[in-house]
């Protein structure tokens, strides 16, 4: 990084790790982290100590390397967090985003960048309503984590197995900004060479392109018409595809890309050619690790990725049972399928395989979204849908632009 510059990282999980390591082994900048987790600031302050935290990396052509940084502060003290930061990372799973705004809310100064690392669907709503009080501000969307990372000693090691190649962002910007540094630039600074920040036109269509379409419909197909008797075994989540949950996932798809058709349909302007099929999407993203693309269901059960993957599953007497609590479901329906409905919704595109899935998740969530095929359930506001925030047109959710 060519100028002096404060980053927060928001969180204690892997991605959280990582970042940790891989910014505060850059010249010039310094990190601070704030986990607002139980007692994990303070376990993770009184591990680290004087020392660092080291990640072990394994690139793509399987060399291993080792970089150690050191982080500034670690705390659950927002106030002493977010002293001099130019920039805060949200690197924590969606439904935990919103107490780092509230936390951070007071003590944000103009122009500060905001990055969603992953956003996940919604984000930007949540963002616009959440820093409503401050004048300037950038936020930046990841499709995803840079890398494929998980902790290996908490608080000290953490193994990145890989940084992605590319990766799509979004960058909106709340009033007229003075920052530091270009808010993309500053990005990819922080992440250094790679992967690159592959700039996507909008929001809209980054939120489009959220992964969350995948666990749903998988799940549906699987345990709709589960008997309730515990299993000996966890069957395989992505390999273990059949017809039918292949059928039901290229739907959703489909009216994923409807909906983006439809929002180019109104506003020319908007650029949605970056949200593919997900199918094309799986030739593109993992054509290394497929040996047969000749369909979605193929690819899903020949990706040397998903080996051994297995549904989320609890023990219970008798055997195993699905997990339905688990983020597949608990995350990828609010901050995921219910997003996507609800920008469906603000354009007039029909959705109804996502409206079923939405219908069979909520039951298993204990949660009401959507009536029929509207969301105009009572648990919507606890969703980062458009409508919970009070957008119900293309327009509303295009405000900020
Ligand atoms: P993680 O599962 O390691 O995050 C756990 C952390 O989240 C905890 O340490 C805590 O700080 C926070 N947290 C958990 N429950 C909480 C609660 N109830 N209240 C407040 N905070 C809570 O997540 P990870 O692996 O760092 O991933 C972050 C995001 O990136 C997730 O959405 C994940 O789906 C996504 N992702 C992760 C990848 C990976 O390789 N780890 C790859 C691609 C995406």
């Amino acid at each position: 990084m060519e100028k002096q510059t404060r980053i927060l990282v928001c969180g204690g999980g892997n991605g959280a790790h990582c970042l940790a390591v891989t910014a505060a082994a850059l010249k010039n900048v310094e990190v601070h982290i704030m986990t607002l987790f139980k007692d994990e600031a303070k376990r993770w302050s009184d591990i680290v100590g004087d020392g660092g935290i080291s990640a072990e990396v394994t690139t793509s052509d399987g060399k291993k390397s080792e970089v150690t940084g050191k982080p500034r502060l670690i705390t659950n003290n927002p106030e002493a967090a977010m002293e001099g930061v130019d920039a805060v990372f949200f690197v924590v799973p969606a439904f935990a985003h919103q107490q780092y705004f509230d936390a951070i809310l007071k003590y944000i100064k103009p122009n500060t960048i905001i990055v969603g690392m992953p956003s996940q669907a919604g984000f930007e709503f949540q963002a616009f309503k959440s820093l409503k009080s401050v004048s300037t501000y950038a936020i930046i969307s990841m499709e995803s984590l840079p890398w494929a990372c998980r902790v290996v000693e908490f608080g000290k090691r953490v193994q990145l197995l890989g940084y992605k190649d590319v990766l799509g962002v979004s960058v909106v910007s709340a009033g007229k900004g003075n920052y530091k540094m270009p808010p993309l630039e500053y990005a990819q600074a922080i992440l250094g060479p790679k992967p690159h920040l592959e700039l996507i036109q909008n929001y809209l269509a980054v939120n489009l392109m959220a992964k969350s379409i995948v666990h749903p419909p998988i799940l549906y197909g699987k345990w709709k018409d589960w008997d309730g008797k515990p299993l000996e075994e966890a069957p395989l989540f992505y390999q273990g595809i059949d017809d039918i949950q292949e059928s039901l996932l290229t739907k959703v798809s489909d009216e994923v890309l409807e909906t983006a058709a439809e929002i180019n349909r109104q506003r020319k302007d908007l650029d949605m050619t970056k949200v593919i099929h997900i199918y094309d999407w799986y030739k593109v993203y993992y054509k290394d690790q497929i040996s047969d693309n000749s369909s979605l269901q193929a690819c899903m059960k020949t990706n040397s990725a998903y080996d051994g993957l297995i549904h989320p599953m609890k023990r219970v007497e008798g055997g195993l049972v699905p997990d339905f609590n688990y983020r597949y479901l608990s995350e990828d329906i609010p901050f995921g399928l219910v997003v996507i409905k609800g920008i469906a919704e603000c354009v007039g595109v029909k959705t109804p395989t996502m409206d079923t899935v939405i219908a069979w998740g909520q039951k298993k969530l204990g949660k009401e979204y959507i009536i029929g095929s509207s969301l105009t359930g009572k648990d919507v506001s606890s969703t980062r849908a458009p409508q919970a925030y009070g957008f119900n047109t293309l327009e509303d959710v295009i405000g900020h632009l």
